[in-house]
C-alpha cells in the first residue's frame, strides 16, 4: 500500500514533535504493509509557514535517517495545502509542492468549519493550469456533514477525492462514518490514506479501513490504497470507483442496522 497523505516530517506542523517519534510512525506503517508514503505537511499560510524548499529540506533529512536505521519505506514529498486564493500565483512561479513533486495532483483541504466561498474559483484556476486537485477528507468538513450534496459540484468539475482510513472505521465518530460510506457508495472517493500525525494517536493505518471497504467489493481496497496512489505518482489518472448507492453499510452496529430497517434512513 501507498500512503498518500501522512504528516511524518518533524517538526513542521501538528504530526510528529521529534525525529523518533517520525521514525516510530515509518515504523509502524511498514509493520501494517504500507511500503511508501508521500509526506504531505500542512501549509497554512499564518498557521504552517512550510514552503516548498523547507519541506524538501527536512524529507532529504528523514530520508537519511530512515537509511541509517534501515526502515524499509520510500517517502516521495507532497503537502497539504489549506485552501487559499494564492495558490494559482505558487503554481504559476512554481513555489508549489505537488503530490510526489509530478506537478499534475495537489493535495488541498478546506478548513473544517466551511467550503470557503472562493472554492470553486479557486479549484477551477488551479485545473485551468492543468493541475488536479484533490480535496482531502471531504466527510471531515461540517458544512459537507451538513449537506452532503454540496460535494457534487466539485466532484462534476474533476476534483478528486481522498478519504481518511479512520473515517470509515468510525474512529472518527458516526457522523463522519455515515458520510464516508455515502461518499463511497456513491464512488467520490480516489484514494484512500491515514492522514496520520503521529506513533501513538492517529498512526499510520490502512488495513482496518481496507477491511471495511472490501464487503463492498474485493477490488475496491486495493485500486483505493495501492493501485490508484501508485498510477497518481506515475502521472496517470486514478481508476474511478464504480458506486454501490443502494448497499448497506458493511460495519453498522446492530442498533444502527434496525433503525434503518424501522426508519428507512440508510
Ligand atoms: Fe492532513
Amino acid at each position: 500500500m501507498i500512503d498518500l497523505h501522512i504528516h511524518i516530517l518533524p517538526g513542521l506542523d501538528d504530526g510528529p514533535p521529534n525525529m523518533a517519534e517520525s521514525l516510530d510512525m515509518a515504523r509502524h506503517a511498514a509493520a501494517g504493509g504500507i511500503k511508501a508514503v508521500v509526506a504531505t505537511p500542512h501549509v497554512a499560510p499564518g498557521l504552517y509557514n512550510n514552503n516548498r524548499v523547507s519541506i524538501l529540506q527536512a524529507l532529504q533529512h528523514f530520508r537519511a535517517q530512515l537509511q541509517a536505521h534501515e526502515i524499509p519505506m520510500a517517502v516521495h514529498s507532497g503537502a497539504e495545502y489549506l485552501l487559499d486564493p494564492d495558490l494559482p500565483r505558487l503554481i504559476k512561479e512554481q513555489q508549489i509542492l505537488t503530490l510526489g513533486d509530478g506537478g499534475r495532483y495537489l493535495l488541498v483541504e478546506f478548513p473544517t468549519a466551511e467550503i470557503p466561498v472562493f472554492a470553486e474559483q479557486v479549484l477551477f484556476e488551479i485545473a485551468l493550469l492543468g493541475v488536479t486537485p484533490v480535496l482531502a477528507h471531504p466527510e471531515r468538513n461540517a458544512e459537507l456533514l451538513r449537506s452532503p450534496g454540496k460535494l457534487l459540484p466539485f466532484v462534476e468539475r474533476g476534483v478528486l477525492c481522498q478519504g481518511t482510513a479512520a473515517s470509515f472505521t468510525g474512529k472518527l465518530g458516526t457522523r463522519v462514518q455515515q458520510l464516508a460510506h455515502h461518499y463511497l457508495r456513491h464512488g467520490c472517493y480516489q484514494f484512500i490514506s491515514s492522514d496520520a500525525h503521529g506513533a501513538v494517536n492517529r498512526k499510520p493505518e490502512l488495513q482496518a479501513a481496507c477491511t471495511v471497504i472490501q464487503a463492498y467489493d474485493p477490488n475496491a481496497a486495493g485500486l483505493l490504497t495501492a493501485d490508484n496512489p501508485q498510477r497518481l505518482l506515475q502521472g496517470q489518472a486514478p481508476t474511478r470507483l464504480p458506486s454501490w448507492p443502494d448497499q448497506e453499510q458493511p460495519n453498522k452496529s446492530l442498533w444502527h442496522s434496525l433503525w434503518g430497517k424501522i426508519t428507512g434512513r440508510k
